[in-house]
């Protein structure tokens, strides 16, 4: 069977960030809330300039550049985004333009939520297994922009970003498994956003219990299928170890980092078939696996915030980057959750290599150009960007707000989407 799995494996944020104990103190809320409650430090901020096509298309441009990959090898561009900038027009199309990707190319958008780029990896993936893809690669971008609103409960859990994935037959990353998968739909209304409306409609705690059903839904048939189709007998070589146990990390969608422990949790307490109580044993035990394969993976995901359908990828950007070269060869697990809701489960083995790659274009390198905001310049940009899209506006100046992008969004001149990119990235 052909392999198929991740080349590249890049991502942009926007340039200003806040730190979530100043939200707290300016919202009146104990930062023990965001900081331990939700476990996040830091937010990513977009400006009326920074929208889900500069943020793709700058992703993009680095996952090329930083894996030297020829434009001209890209033979599908898929953008999930639930952050769509027109009824009609796709981000994918501005993205293939801005990147100069040939014609010879599919570019499309996927929409379900946080679920959009992990529908578009899975269906890149079946491109080039089918042998359709004739030796070209796919690639599938992440991007989206959270808005809950200023002083809502979802506040302390927004974010802004996108993360670029490279799929190939000969990936240097990451080889996926691509004969077990586990799927999970269901209409719900957890998290959704009007057309009427720039800012999501949620029933948080609802959102929490339908992710944590989805993931378990999802996981018991991906280990069904994974059981059927091979002699598995147990981690450690008897039926009764721990089915999560065979991945060296879990990795999982991160609306805020409390959740992946929840997460973790849930599957611990499916393979024990029992809900653990607080303070017992088998909840201590929960914890501390959850800082061994969970955990490490999550500092990324703390310094941005909710990028929705990015999320699980920045939690693997960073698990390549820092853990990968202690996991080369075993397989790690990815979930992927979108609300309304759609959820996938699936695993992939850990190239040697991955590591010392990612590590030449440190994640940490790049976190460490943003700037960062106070609360009342935070809240004048979130005001702003909520203008972006009207015709002939103004506020959509570089200048005005110092973005120093090289991708920058313009603002819309005779209904028309204007962008502008220099060559430095
Ligand atoms: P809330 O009601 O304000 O917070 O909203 P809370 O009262 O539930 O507190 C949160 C946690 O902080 C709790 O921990 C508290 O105990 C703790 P838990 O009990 O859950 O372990 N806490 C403290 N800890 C330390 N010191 C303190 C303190 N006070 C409280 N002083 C909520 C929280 C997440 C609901 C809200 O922020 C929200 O609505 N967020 C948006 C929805 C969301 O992220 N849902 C996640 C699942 S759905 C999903 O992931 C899909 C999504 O990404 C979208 C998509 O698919 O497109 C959202």
């Amino acid at each position: 069977m052909m392999t198929v799995g991740l080349d590249a494996l890049s991502f942009d944020i926007p340039q200003n960030y806040i730190n979530l104990i100043d939200l707290a103190q300016a919202r009146g809320v104990d930062p023990g809330k965001y900081t331990s409650g939700l476990g996040q430090r830091e937010m990513a901020v977009s400006s009326p300039c920074e929208d889900p096509v500069t943020l793709a298309a700058g992703a993009g441009r680095r996952a090329l550049r930083n894996f030297d990959i020829d434009p001209n090898q890209i033979g599908l561009v898929i953008v999930g985004t639930e952050t769509g900038i027109d009824h009609s027009k796709p981000v994918s199309i501005y993205v293939h333009e801005l990147l100069g990707l040939p014609q010879y190319c599919r570019a499309f958008e996927v929409k379900h939520a946080c679920y959009g780029a992990m529908a578009g990896l899975s269906m890149a993936t079946h491109w080039i297994q089918s042998g359709k893809a004739k030796g070209r690669a796919a690639l599938v971008i992440a991007s989206d922009i959270a808005r809950y609103g200023l002083n809502s409960a979802g506040e302390p859990t927004q974010g802004a970003g996108a993360v670029a994935m490279i799929i190939s037959e000969n990936p240097r990353l990451l080889e996926f498994d691509v004969r077990n998968e586990g799927y999970y739909s269901k209409q719900v209304m957890d998290f959704w956003r009007p057309n009427y409306s720039k800012e999501a409609v949620v029933d948080g705690h609802y959102s929490i219990s339908c992710y944590l059903e989805a993931l378990t839904g999802s996981y018991q048939t991906y280990k069904q299928n994974f059981i059927s189709s091979s002699s598995y007998l147990g981690h450690s070589g008897h039926s009764g170890a721990r089915f999560l146990d065979r991945f060296a990390a879990c990795l999982y969608h991160v609306p805020f980092v409390k959740m992946a422990q929840k997460a973790h949790q849930r599957l611990l307490e499916a393979d024990a078939c029992i809900a653990f109580e607080k303070g017992s044993p088998q909840m201590q035990a929960a914890v501390s696996d959850f800082l061994a394969r969970v955990s490490p993976s999550l500092e990324l995901n703390a310094r941005v915030g909710n990028i929705y359908t990015g999320s699980l990828f920045l939690s693997l950007l960073n698990f390549l980057e820092d853990h990968s070269d202690l996991a080369t060869g075993s397989p790690i697990s990815l979930f992927g959750y979108g609300s309304g809701c759609a959820a996938e489960f699936m695993s992939a083995v850990v190239l040697e290599g991955a590591s010392s790659l990612m590590k030449q274009h440190s994640f940490r390198k790049i976190l460490s150009h943003r700037k960062q905001i106070d609360i009342p310049t935070y809240e004048k940009l979130i005001l702003a960007s909520a203008q972006a899209d009207l015709n002939n506006t103004e506020v959509c100046k570089p200048e005005l707000w110092n973005i120093q992008n090289p991708i920058l969004y313009l603002g819309t001149r005779d209904h028309k989407r204007q962008y502008t990119t220099s060559s430095s990235s």
